[in-house]
């Protein structure tokens, strides 16, 4: 902090610094910015911006988001620093404009994100979720099919229709499609878990682990947020997002531990655990991606507590079918600055969840249960490629992170746009 009578002026250095040093310096910035109220934050970049005007343009903007809409003392006069200035050499070319364009795209589409994931269960049920999802699909060009009632029953989508069983809320299978101008070079199909509340169901949590389960839409909440950046860029790749909504609740219609589901892909699976409903609905998604022969699918879910203990807040688990598509994921992870680290899913860890009445049981014996839950998602995909990201740690911030509040993270869109613009 350098006070020359008049102006407060903060200096944040970082020496060489990779992407995620500049995200996190700018964040710093802002931060401190915040506190001290200054009105604009300024970045040298030096020259030859390669990375680093994107990386100091998302640690500005994420760090300077807030969810304040229910606060009744939100500063109305003082919003956060309101000008970021970049300095460096090159950045008045046209193709530095593109790359600031699109930067702020994904910004907003990881907003938005946040926004889903922070907003009350109560707001934000399954119908309101495909209601999100229709509105994206006439503001851009994406195409938005939304299944509900009826037509779960005719589509067999039994896994959303029994988790919903113990709500009032109906549930929703939302499907959203890019197709780009030009033949694309790739079909990726993407599946979000996205129960808008996780009481556990029968299989009732406790209120210390209820605290947060609003927060259990964040995989859906990453597909959309992807598919609205995806919407913006226009990337030669063709994105079909698909988002399995319900709300798990422990109503007079909810499902039994000992009933089993028959799924569309004619699987059977007996619910021993009515609290290990994500893989139930994401199984049916699984289904339907897996029969529109995408070149991979890649589901993102906060599925266990278990990969919480295992990679802790700031990693999620990935797990799959195909070396090569995991190997890609992490690179992308480690560039973006969404984090992967890989688990095997042991083959030998199938008698775990075989059932003695159906063909699988959606508990293990209670080891490895971020390994078992993958396994168990296996099921439904065929042979097709399919990365699985246990994305129960980083989707939420039970503390504040370097570069965004307490809250939702949007955890998964950067990696996403990341991996689908590598294509
Ligand atoms: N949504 C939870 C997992 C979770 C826990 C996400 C903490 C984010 C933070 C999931 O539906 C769940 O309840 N999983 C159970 C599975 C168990 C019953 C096999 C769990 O992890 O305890
Ligand atoms: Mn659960
Ligand atoms: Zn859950």
């Amino acid at each position: 902090l350098v006070q020359d009578g008049e102006r407060d002026i903060v200096l944040v250095g970082l020496g060489t610094g990779t992407a995620e040093d500049w995200r996190r310096a700018a964040g710093t910035a802002a931060g401190i910015s915040s506190q001290t109220r200054a009105g604009s934050v300024a970045v040298c970049l030096g020259r030859g911006v390669d990375g680093r005007l994107e990386a100091a343009v998302e640690g500005f903007t994420l760090a300077s988001y807030r969810f304040d809409k229910y606060r009744s003392d939100r500063d109305e006069a003082y919003g956060g620093p309101e000008t970021l200035t970049l300095a460096g050499s090159d950045l008045g070319t046209a193709g530095a404009r593109e790359r600031l364009k699109n930067t702020r795209s994904l910004c907003e589409a990881t907003v938005s994100a946040r926004d889903l994931i922070n907003e009350m269960s109560s707001v934000k049920t399954p119908s309101f979720l495909a209601a999100t999802a229709k509105r994206l699909g006439r503001k851009t060009d994406l195409t938005c099919t939304v299944w509900q009632g009826d037509k779960l029953e005719r589509e067999k989508m039994n896994g959303i229709l029994r988790v919903s069983a113990g709500s009032d809320e109906p549930g929703a299978f939302i499907k959203l499609v890019y197709r780009p101008k030009r033949k694309p070079r790739a079909k990726v199909a993407l599946v979000g878990k996205g129960i808008t509340f996780d009481s556990g169901g029968l299989s009732l949590k406790t209120a210390k682990y209820m605290e947060w389960m609003k927060q259990d839409m964040s995989g859906a909440a990453a597909v959309l947020g992807t598919m609205e950046a995806i919407a913006a860029l226009k990337p030669p790749v063709e994105v079909r997002g698909y988002i399995a909504a319900a709300e798990n609740m422990p109503g007079s219609g909810a499902q039994k531990p000992g009933d089993i589901i028959t799924y569309r892909n004619g699987k059977t699976a007996e619910v021993l655990n009515t609290d290990a409903e994500g893989r139930l609905v994401l199984a049916d998604a699984l289904c339907v991606a897996s029969e529109e022969r995408p070149d991979c699918i890649i589901d993102l879910a906060t599925l266990t507590g278990a990969c919480m203990v295992a990679l802790g807040t700031d990693v999620a688990g990935v797990m799959g079918n195909n070396p090569r598509l995991i190997a890609k994921l992490i690179k992308s992870g480690e560039r973006s600055g969404d984090r992967l680290w890989e688990l095997p899913l042991v083959e030998d860890y199938m008698s775990d969840i075989r059932s003695n009445t159906a063909d699988i049981q959606n508990i293990g014996s209670g080891y490895a249960g971020t390994i078992t839950a993958a396994l168990f998602l296996r099921c439904f995909v065929g042979d097709t490629k399919w990365a699985h990201l246990d994305i129960a740690g980083p989707a939420f911030a039970e503390k504040p992170k370097p570069y965004g509040p307490k809250g939702g993270t949007g955890f998964g869109v950067r990696l996403l746009v990341d991996y689908i613009a590598s294509l």
